[in-house]
């Protein structure tokens, strides 16, 4: 079992957001399956995404890999909470909290967001000691138009992390984490630790609070193109999807995810950033296998998410994960 602020997870094990977390049925399904240690929903927006046929996935020939043009949900935040007050009070399963994913593009939109998910939370009874819902904020989706992960510009999303702080303030029991891109090099690592600590709260006596509790890396690999010839799928067009670039997940991924992981870890265990020890890692990226999980815990990760194993298996992949 891993704490995260108020969210307990057991297992240790999870899917991370994805198209097929999308809808009411899916979502029952990750509930009710006893590998799964909590549920993380497709990102939502205030209103609901516009999605178009060029939103789509592919899934490679020779690797369990995948390339996606998808944007955030069709479905607002609204209907996702509905279907997640559904499940919590209406499924015989042992209880595991939903980790909702949430995009916004500006402060006020993600202040009504935050505020809409509390209400809920006050709703369900949610206690400091035992929470059902949590709060990611997807910061890393490489496929919006004229909209740049906010993740690779860290100093673009402090209005939005300020409104996460000022929230968490008022309600400590509120889990926060963020949802990071892949990053490359060392400074793009130190840009997201530094700008956090910028937004730590004092805690009881000299001591400081985080309203950051987790970080999930990675998303998926912006830019990347694969040709039809190199899918699972009829190769019919010129490009494995439509907008010819997308985000990269699954094996093809893992050494970065893996690295990004083992930085963040290796990093957040440094006296330097000791204001930080407290923030847990969510590893994805190439988790497709028993042994993939296991590298992922050893580079740092305290749980394991799964999406392109999960895309291509069902729920039976957190099955597979756990080697059984
Ligand atoms: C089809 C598809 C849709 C995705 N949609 C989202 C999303 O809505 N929000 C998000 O934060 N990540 C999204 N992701 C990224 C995954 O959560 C995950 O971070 C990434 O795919 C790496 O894990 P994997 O190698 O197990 O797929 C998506 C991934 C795929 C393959």
């Amino acid at each position: 079992m891993v704490k995260i602020n108020s969210i307990k997870v057991s297992p240790s094990l999870i899917n991370t957001s994805c198209a097929w977390s999308s809808n009411l049925t899916q979502l029952k399904e990750l509930y009710d399956s006893p590998y799964t240690g909590a549920v993380t929903t497709r990102s939502a927006t205030l209103d609901g995404f516009p999605e178009t046929e060029s939103n789509t996935v592919a899934f490679t020939r020779t690797t369990v890999s995948t390339i996606n043009s998808f944007g955030y949900s069709p479905h607002p935040l609204a209907q996702y909470l509905s279907w997640v007050e559904t499940i919590l009070t209406t499924s015989d399963a042992p209880k595991k909290p939903f980790i909702v994913s949430i995009a916004a593009s500006d402060p006020t939109t993600l202040r009504t967001m935050v505020q809409t998910i509390q209400s809920l939370r006050t709703k369900l009874n949610d206690t400091p000691e035992l929470s059902t819902i949590a709060i990611e904020l997807n910061t890393s989706c490489p496929n919006i138009h004229n909209a740049p992960p906010t993740g690779y510009t860290f100093p673009s999303l402090l209005p939005l992390l300020t409104v996460l702080k000022e929230e968490y303030a008022k309600d400590e029991s509120l889990t926060i984490g963020l949802k990071l891109p892949p990053f490359v090099h060392r400074d793009q690592f130190l840009a997201v630790l530094d700008g956090i600590k910028d937004l730590c709260i004092p805690g009881e006596g000299d001591s400081v609070k985080c309203p950051f509790a987790f970080f999930t890396s990675t998303n998926t690999l912006g830019n990347s193109l694969l040709f039809p010839d190199q899918t699972d799928g009829e190769e019919t067009g010129e490009f494995a999807v439509p907008t010819a670039l997308g985000g990269v997940a699954g094996d093809a991924l893992h050494a970065l995810s893996l690295g990004n992981v083992y930085t963040f870890s290796q990093l957040l265990n440094n006296p330097e950033n000791a204001l930080l020890k407290g923030i847990s890692i969510i590893g994805a990226g190439g988790v497709t296998s028993k042994e993939a999980a296991e590298r992922m815990r050893k580079a740092g990760a305290a749980i394991v998410g799964s999406a392109t194993l999960f895309g291509k298996e069902g729920v039976r992949a957190f099955e597979i994960i756990a080697g059984n």
